[in-house]
């Protein structure tokens, strides 16, 4: 019996107290000692307290006075966004017309979570590590580097696949993936879970404004909705700075200019500023900009590539000032409970209870990530 006892006891000294992949993905992403010069973490972008993404309109790198062109988008649910295929579909005069749907950033540029992580690190306005090496040694160096073995007798680059695969396994972690706001309360089957105001929003949002084409709000590649179809569009926002091309700057196809992807609208209250360059500052602006794009153009100005923005499904959509509050007060009901819950001094939101571990969701979370970092290609006549 004591033996046993004793046994039990001694497990995690067996162990060697490791760090589990998840855990080690935290620490790395917390610590500002990873970049050139030092200061700067994901987190410094990525903020837990507003849902993992920047207030500011576009943030600054490690490198005093460099800046990126992008609004850091929220990290929550953001490995449930689905690998990059092309998806066939048909267009007007019956001919197939290949898609791109899914993949990361918000141009795509990145087939997978795995490929994303490493991005950072090494961009020049974000992390500015000039090599692997560079990356490896900090690595090396880290506070938790005992508790995974020292990373020793592994090669720079096996010690930097082994945090991009830590960093993967944290942000699939539960903690990003909750369920938990009022509008899954509302659709697990309690009405009052909602307002009046937030309800006819529910409305608009799957009638007239047709919002739910791109935000979906039903199951797709994850059971619960997403609020995304992980597709790509241009929707003509106001121009900032230079030029982003998105989309069709990776893909090279000119009709795919200025398409960014679908975000999902999960936490969008906490956000601002909104749209892949932060032109917009507020969600009533973001309902308006739908509502009248096309008749105000004065109001919004120059966009980058008015020759692909998306004409049909927005613009003008004939809402009234009552709808468009509606619509307003429906995206707090997105917000989830472990966010708005975090209090003064916390660094993250609780992991809430009942959510499917990551081995529990293993069919989506291939255990093995096999990086594809071919492109998809579509077939050419
Ligand atoms: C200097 C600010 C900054 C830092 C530091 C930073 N990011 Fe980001 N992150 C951004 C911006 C801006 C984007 C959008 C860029 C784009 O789409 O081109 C982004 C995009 C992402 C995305 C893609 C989300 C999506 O919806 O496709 C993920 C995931 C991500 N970052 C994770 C990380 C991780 C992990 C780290 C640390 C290793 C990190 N970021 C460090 C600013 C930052
Ligand atoms: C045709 C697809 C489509 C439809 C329909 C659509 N959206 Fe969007 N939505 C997008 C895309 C694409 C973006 C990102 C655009 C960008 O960053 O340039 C976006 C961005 C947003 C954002 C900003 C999110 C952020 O994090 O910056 C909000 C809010 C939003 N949509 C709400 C709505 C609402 C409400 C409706 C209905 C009135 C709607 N959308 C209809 C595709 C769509």
């Amino acid at each position: 019996m004591r033996v046993l006892v004793l046994f039990a006891f001694m497990v995690p000294f067996l162990r060697g107290g490791e760090l589990s992949m998840a855990e080690l993905g935290k620490r790395v992403f917390l610590d500002e000692s990873l970049s050139t010069p030092a200061g700067q973490s994901c987190a410094s972008c990525h903020r837990p307290s507003t849902a993992f993404a920047d207030l500011r309109r576009v943030s600054p790198g490690a490198v005093e006075g460099r800046v990126g062109r992008r609004n850091a988008p929220s990290l929550m649910y953001a490995a449930l966004i689905p690998p990059q295929k092309l998806e066939d579909t048909y267009d007007e005069n019956g001919e197939v017309e290949y898609i791109v749907e899914g993949g990361l950033f918000l141009d795509g540029r990145a087939h997978d979570l795995l490929e994303q992580v490493k991005e950072p690190f090494f961009d020049r306005d974000e992390m500015n590590n000039a090599d692997e090496s560079e990356l490896a040694g900090k690595l090396r160096r880290a506070s938790y580097a005992k508790e995974v073995g020292g990373f020793k007798q592994m090669t720079d680059e096996k010690v930097t696949q082994k945090v991009y695969a830590a960093l993967v396994a944290f942000l699939r972690e539960p903690v990003f993936r909750p369920f938990n706001a009022r509008i899954d309360d509302y659709w697990a089957g309690d009405p009052s879970a909602l307002s009046l105001a937030e309800r006819r929003g529910l409305d608009v949002f799957q009638t007239k404004g047709a919002c739910a084409s791109c935000h979906l709000v039903g199951a797709s590649t994850w059971l619960e909705p997403l609020l995304s179809d992980s597709g790509y569009d241009n929707l003509g926002v106001p121009a900032r700075g230079e030029m982003d091309p998105g989309l069709g700057g990776v893909t090279g196809l000119a009709g795919e200019l200025g398409q960014f992807k679908v975000p999902t609208l999960r936490n969008v209250a906490l956000t601002a500023p909104y749209f892949h360059n932060g032109s917009v500052g507020t969600l009533r602006e973001v309902m308006e900009f739908y509502n009248k794009r096309d008749l105000e153009p004065e109001r919004w100005g120059r966009t980058d590539y008015p020759e692909t923005v998306n004409r049909e499904d927005m613009g003008d959509l004939g809402l009234t000032e009552q709808e468009i509050d509606d619509l307003v007060a429906l995206m707090s009901a997105f917000t989830d409970r472990s966010l708005l819950q975090m209090e003064e001094g916390e660094l993250f939101p609780k992991t809430p209870e009942g959510v499917p571990t990551t081995e529990e969701r293993e069919a989506f979370f291939k255990k093995k990530d096999q990086p594809d970092l071919s492109r998809p290609r579509r077939p050419r006549d």
